[in-house]
């Protein structure tokens, strides 16, 4: 046991402050990376060719066409590249390709002294391409067996035993959609080079080592030649984890080659054709369960849809694999998965990381199966709850199981959800054309990245001669409050008051070889640092604060004693998560710090004629630990829930799957046809508590991470408008819900409850089924790439 966990008296921890930047937000003071471009003279800026073609060979590029049109300075190709032409980590993403991969993908970029001008000359540039067949959806890449990467399978357990012993057995299948990021920052860079060849990019990315291993691989220099900073983000949420490199590595190649500061701003257009999203999944699942309804075995195949390249699909699809189980037990299990390769942005991380997938799987089975076992869904779910002591599939003890309890239980008792499903049968008995649901669904997420060497942190605290001080760690800053919670952590830590402490902006030479920012561990890892940091400092004024003639000083007279004694005022601290073990080709070990637990209630209202739906009330239980901060901790509760809600219930990505000119085209490409949650879709009544009593030994100042988990919670939401839609049908009726549940897929929901058709694209499920279950991917998988020769490139998570 350390003492990380604790708490001072009156720590600033916990206090409910402001995001430290809410009053910049709002005002548009913040500076975001392309505010820099107008403080910034002589800037070029960088346009793409984007390819017309989901799948094709590039036969001829000629450039200069471009070249002849005003303003325009250079145009970028794969013969500029000194270094290495890839973008990725996996080396199967060539910066410049010869060979497109998806619909809009940039085969070359032209630097313009105007934005207007690279546009005029991207146009110009001539490209003759050779169309060749593509892959679009998941079931083409199955049916063509294009696959890529690993293809992982978590086993515990005896399945078949597990099926023959249970009392009823369903089988089923579900297409789980993708999610763009959405963003309100697009992708951005801004490069410069000094007299030295020291190259300086401002980039918004979650990941600024590896956007400067990836420029530093690109230009072949190494990565002392290469600084990378990021002031903060407008959003990342998962999708500037990996793919802001290429751009960043486009702006720098640019820079070099020209000796001008060269910007790359993605238009939103650009931004949602070229880069990644969530991956969709298709998952095939097969759930044996006793007369009780306690589940007894669970057999899952998830093929994940992972575009063109590898990117981050293999950790995303691990995740997956490690979060079916969600907060149930599950004696006997059996998870497969694998990556199909499509002719589709190269799909990426998105809040939760695989884990929503995987989740949504158990939950859909649950809400699906609960009709036909004649067990109420709240008791089938609770009843399978983990108990302390069981271990997951991958053999990880859940501790804190009794968390996922108290969360539900307090959220029945606050949500008053007995009586208020009385009230919604009561609603639905007497009105023939709208009729309610109120659900409720669990969480439990696992926190680290899987990958053990991520689980490391860095910060560099300067004390200055005044007693201010300075902070600097490796986490960025994209809205969910990293930051805020480090100048709490430092200013507790240090014992001084808020106002004494600053942050600097993150920066590759100042905090080096960081993870990203990612995983919701921002502030277990980066805070553990800065808290060492600032106890280096502590210890080293020790002798002076304990001697009795230094009594009474205030803590800036101090130091400036200290410093005249020529005491070291400043320190770098580190922190690396222990206990973590791993294996990723058996799929078992520990890979995670604690869990995250929640619970929520929805309820929801659904309009027979259309299918139109909205959300009455939601109550929301979730545990942060001992929160860092409480107005930041609800603030991402309350928004992850809605970016939930916004996947689960709106945002449908449509891919033009016909044979025409334009198949593999995103045909959503824009907030017109993209449905995004707004706050019209937010619930007439929200209610979010934090846990109490929810103190995590062993995570700095007992807190726990926040930014992921509570996006699941909006599965209450998914299963509360099954339950309105199963209610236009007679008691019992299971109902299958496509994925998004828009407003289309729950009146064909609704329709099926009357006694039509299923659903499109789902298929019922089925009792005792056994022959839809798929053939399992053949044991004789091909092993994961080999490892490339640094760590933190070898694209595991
Ligand atoms: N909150 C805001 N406002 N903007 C974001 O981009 N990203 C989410 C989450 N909350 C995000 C956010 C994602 S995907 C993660 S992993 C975490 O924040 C990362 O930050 P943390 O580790 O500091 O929680
Ligand atoms: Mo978040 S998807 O781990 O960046």
């Amino acid at each position: 046991m350390t003492t990380l966990s604790q708490r001072p008296a009156n720590p600033v921890v916990g206090q409910a402050i402001p995001h430290e930047s809410a009053a910049l937000h709002v005002t548009g003071a913040a500076l975001y990376t392309d505010d820099l471009v107008v403080r910034t003279s002589g800037v070029l800026h960088a346009h793409p060719v984007q390819a017309p073609h989901a799948h094709a060979r590039v036969t001829r590029l000629d450039p200069a066409p471009a070249l002849r049109v005003p303003g325009v300075v250079r145009v970028l190709t794969a013969a500029d590249v000194p270094g290495v032409n890839d973008a990725g980590v996996k080396h199967d993403e060539p910066l410049f390709p010869s060979e497109v991969m998806f619909h809009g993908h940039a085969v070359c970029w032209v630097l313009g002294e105007t934005l207007e001008a690279a546009r005029l000359g991207s146009l110009a540039v001539e490209v003759d391409y050779e169309p060749l067949p593509s892959i679009v959806t998941i079931a083409e890449a199955v049916a063509a067996q294009s696959f890529q990467g690993g293809q992982p399978r978590l086993e515990r357990g005896d399945v078949e035993a597990g099926f023959a012993g249970a009392d009823h057995v369903f089988s089923g299948e579900l297409d789980i959609a993708g999610q763009e990021h959405f963003y309100l920052e697009t992708h951005c860079s801004l490069a410069q080079v000094d007299e030295a060849g020291q190259v300086f990019v401002q980039c918004s990315t979650q990941h600024p080592t590896e956007t400067q291993d990836i420029v530093a691989h690109v230009l072949g220099v190494p990565s002392h030649a290469v600084t990378v900073q990021c002031l903060r983000m407008g959003g990342g949420f998962g999708g500037k984890e990996m793919q802001p490199h290429g751009y960043a590595a486009v702006a720098a190649l640019g820079a070099i080659l020209t000796g001008r500061p060269v910007r790359l701003r993605l238009s939103r257009t650009q931004d949602i054709t070229m880069t990644g999203k969530r991956h969709g999944f298709h998952a095939q699942w097969r759930a044996g369960f006793s007369h009780e309804g306690m589940l007894q075995a669970l057999d899952v195949t998830l093929t994940s849809d992972g575009g063109w390249s590898l990117d981050l699909s293999e950790p995303v699809l691990a995740r997956a694999l490690c979060h079916v189980d969600n907060a149930y037990w599950v004696p006997h299990i059996r998870v497969n998965g694998r990556i199909a390769r499509t002719h589709k942005t190269s799909q990426t991380a998105f809040r939760g990381f695989g884990g929503p997938q995987g989740m949504l799987v158990t939950e859909d089975l649950l809400g699906r199966c609960a009709p036909l076992l004649g067990i109420d869904p709240v008791e089938l779910r609770r009843r399978n709850f983990y108990r302390e002591g069981q271990e997951t599939p991958y053999g990880q003890q859940v501790r804190h199981a009794e968390r996922a309890v108290a969360c539900w239980d307090q959220v029945l008792a606050g949500g008053d959800v007995v009586a208020r499903r009385r009230a919604v049968a009561a609603h639905n008995a007497t009105h023939p054309h709208t009729r309610r649901g109120l659900a409720v669904t669990p969480v439990k997420f696992g926190i680290s990245f899987n990958f053990t060497a991520f689980n490391q942190a860095g910060a560099l605290v300067h004390v200055y001669k005044d007693g201010s001080v300075l902070v600097t760690h490796g986490g960025t800053e994209m809205g969910q409050g990293l930051h805020t919670k480090m100048l709490q952590v430092a200013a507790t830590a240090l014992g001084v008051p808020l106002s004494s402490v600053r942050l600097a902006p993150t920066r590759t030479d100042k905090v080096p070889n960081t993870s990203a920012t990612a995983a919701s561990s921002g502030a277990d890892l980066n805070g553990a640092a800065v808290k060492d940091a600032c106890e280096q400092i502590l210890e080293r004024l020790r002798p002076l604060r304990e001697d009795p003639a230094n009594a009474g000083l205030s803590w800036s007279e101090l130091v400036g004693k200290a410093y005249f004694q020529r005491v070291q005022l400043w320190a770098a601290g580190f922190y690396r998560t222990e206990g973590l073990h791993w294996d990723s080709t058996a799929m078992h070990g520990s890979p995670f710090k604690y869990f995250a637990y929640g619970a929520a209630a929805a309820e929801v209202e659904v309009d027979g004629f259309t299918g139109a739906h909205h959300l009455r009330r939601v109550d929301i239980v979730h545990d942060v630990g001992d929160s860092l901060s409480p107005l930041v901790d609800l603030g991402q509760v309350e928004g992850a829930f809605a970016q939930g809600v916004g996947w689960l219930t709106l945002e449908d990505l449509r891919w033009d799957e016909s044979d025409g000119q334009t198949r593999g085209r995103l045909a959503t490409q824009a907030a017109s046809t993209y449905k995004l949650p707004s706050f019209s879709e937010l619930p007439e009544v929200f209610n979010v508590a934090l846990l109490e009593r929810a103190h995590e030994d062993g995570a700095v100042y007992g807190s726990k991470a926040v930014g992921e988990p509570p996006l699941m919670l909006a599965f209450a939401v998914r299963e509360a408008l099954r339950e309105a839609a199963a209610a236009f049908g007679p008691p019992g009726t299971s109902v299958d819900l496509a994925c998004p549940a828009t407003p289309e897929a729950v009146f064909w929901a609704v329709e099926q409850a009357r006694g039509g058709a299923t659903p499109p694209g789902q298929s019922p499920v089925v009792e005792g089924g056994t022959g839809v279950v798929p053939a399992q991917p053949d044991s004789g998988a091909p092993p994961l790439a080999p490892r490339s020769e640094r760590l933190a490139r070898t694209g595991e998570r």
